[in-house]
């Protein structure tokens, strides 16, 4: 069985970028579809968990336990903006140092790894990534979040989180929320950030946030391929996040763990091996693809963490994929209308108000919010 999202097209980010100034054009003169909210929906329900439950995720570390966040300590660039990034949205990161190829040696891999054939730079990031399971296991955090370092979020991401764990609970049915842990820890992965993510191709319930102003269109994502129709029928895919869970995945700017999960994950890609790289692997453990026993995941869709690049030449973007792209390209940041990033001398500033990446090019987003009046949506229960 092989996962219905559109991974080409997740797995070339850049390619996304790269047409984003020609969508601009194109949209300029495709402006016609009005927006169709709200149309008639079948069988929807509002939870009813009150805010004052999930409080916690207003806190410094979001309503885990933990976060971390994993960079090269030789990337102190990415460093700075990420740390400052962090402390105008109100929550606190733990650096995890990046491993460098030169660091990683061919005894200590699980068997299949061969550091002669798969780039060293993708064994990595998967160590990278495995080590950081290992502080949380080790920790016994109860659920922690682990980001990139150069993910980006909403100036909302607060509010988004809350909605986001009542999506969570209601799918899972749970009308009680401990404060202690107000996303539950009945899960093993939340995909958070990504470039895309999908639930199974006959999955029937899930939960929709509609008219969500902090949803960029579809002229500026990839499209979706994932859910059945019948989801963008009831929900206009432009507007709309869905919350659902997750059979497959893809790019790690940003995901929870409970220690449970992490100790699934650790086992599954470090005892065992999973011939992927680490984002894909931990795809087909949401998908429990082959024999392979299949983890709860959970995820929104358009995914709420998202990724930066500052305006200059693309080599300096990623420490994966090693090029000498000389190309210039503007500031850029993945799925997100109101960017934190792009947004920094405002928000350092203590500026009031924050501006939408593409201005008022989309009716439900307004060019520019007031971070004080903001209002994040409410969703709803389909199944
Ligand atoms: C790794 O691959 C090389 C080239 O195919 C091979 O010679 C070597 O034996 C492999 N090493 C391991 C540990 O599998
Ligand atoms: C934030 O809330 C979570 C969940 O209740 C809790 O585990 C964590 O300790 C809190 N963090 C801080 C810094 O208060
Ligand atoms: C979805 O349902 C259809 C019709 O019942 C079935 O033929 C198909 O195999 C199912 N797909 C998956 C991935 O289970």
């Amino acid at each position: 069985m092989t996962p219905r999202i559109d991974f080409k097209a997740c797995r070339t980010v850049q390619i996304v970028f790269a047409l984003c100034g020609a969508y601009f054009i194109l949209s300029f003169f495709l402006k016609g579809e009005q927006f169709a909210w709200p149309p008639s929906i079948p069988h929807f329900s509002q939870p009813s968990i009150r805010n004052g439950a999930l409080d916690h995720i207003l806190n410094e570390t979001l309503g885990f336990q933990h976060i971390y966040a994993i960079g090269l300590k030789e990337r102190t660039d990415k460093r700075d903006f990420l740390t400052v990034a962090a402390s105008v949205t109100g929550f606190k990161v733990e650096w995890l140092d990046g491993v460098l190829s030169k660091d990683l040696q061919q005894k200590s891999l699980p068997k299949g790894y061969n550091l002669t054939t798969v780039q060293p730079t993708i064994i990595g990031c998967w160590r990278a990534h495995m080590n950081a399971l290992n502080r949380v296991i080790e920790n016994s955090y109860s659920t922690a979040l682990i980001l990139e370092d150069d993910a980006d979020w909403d100036v909302g991401i607060k509010s988004q989180l809350r909605e986001f764990a009542r999506g969570i609970h209601s799918l899972k049915g749970n009308t009680k929320v401990s404060k202690q842990a107000p996303y539950g820890t009945d899960w093993d992965l939340l995909w958070i950030g990504g470039c895309a993510s999908g639930p199974h191709a006959n999955q029937t319930q899930f939960y929709a946030i509609p008219d969500d102003p902090t949803v960029p269109s579809v002229q500026r994502r990839a499209t979706w391929s994932g859910p059945l129709d019948s989801w963008k029928e009831q929900f206009p895919e432009d507007s709309t996040r869905f919350i659902y869970r997750a059979e497959a995945g893809c790019c790690t700017f940003g995901y929870a763990v409970t220690s449970r999960g992490a100790k699934k994950i650790l086992t599954a890609l470090a005892i065992e091996h999973i011939e992927a790289p680490v984002d894909n692997a931990m795809s087909e453990l949401c998908g429990g693809l082959g024999d392979r026993q299949q983890i709860d995941c959970f995820a929104p869709f358009p995914n709420l963490i998202g990724t930066y690049r500052p305006a200059g030449p693309a080599y300096r973007d990623s420490d994966i994929a090693i090029t000498s792209d000389q190309s210039i390209h503007e500031e850029q940041s993945y799925n997100l209308v109101y960017s934190t990033r792009r947004n920094i001398h405002r928000l350092v500033g203590g500026e009031p108000t924050v501006f939408a990446q593409w201005g008022e090019e989309s009716p439900w987003s307004p060019g520019e919010i007031r971070l004080q009046d903001f209002v994040y949506p409410r969703g709803y229960l389909v199944s």
